[in-house]
């Protein structure tokens, strides 16, 4: 669980920094799994920005999470080879089989599915992940497949 204190610490850490938001954004995810939005107000605070400025950068990086992920994370690959090789329409189908869409977690919290833009496998598009593993040449079938993992 994230605690303003441990929130506190690492901002202390990293404030002197040129550009500390970035490396204070990364930390807080580390130490948290994700940058709860309490945390906001408290790096605008500290580095003397604005509320806006620092939900600005979190909300511009996709890398940043507002919510603690689910137990197994799919991200599912948005970038232009994988796109033309039929991605958008893999996306649709493990939304639906999912009951969720891009970007969101199970209310179990067993899933979280994402977008990730080029995992270096373009060769054998359309592309995924499933916990930290690549999965090429995606199909129906492959989807059906990292579904059912989820339920493990
Ligand atoms: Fe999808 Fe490169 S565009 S892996």
């Amino acid at each position: 669980p994230w605690s303003e204190i441990r929130a506190q610490e690492i901002i202390t850490a990293h404030r002197h920094m040129d550009g500390a938001t970035m490396p204070i954004l990364h930390a807080v995810q580390e130490a948290f799994g994700f940058v709860p939005d309490l945390v906001v107000p408290l790096i605008a605070e500290n580095l003397n920005l604005s509320r806006a400025e620092v939900h600005g950068v979190v909300t511009f990086y996709h890398d940043f999470r507002r919510e603690p992920a689910g137990r197994h994370v799919i991200k599912l690959c948005a970038a232009e080879a994988c796109q033309s090789m039929g991605a958008d329409k893999l996306t649709r189908y493990a939304e639906e089989r999912l009951g969720i869409e891009m970007g969101e977690t199970s209310a179990d919290g067993r899933v979280t599915l994402e977008p990730i833009y080029c995992l270096g496998l373009c060769a054998c598009a359309p592309s995924a992940m499933i916990d930290g593993r690549l999965v090429g040449r995606l199909d129906e079938e492959t989807i059906d497949e990292l579904v059912a993992e989820t339920n493990r």
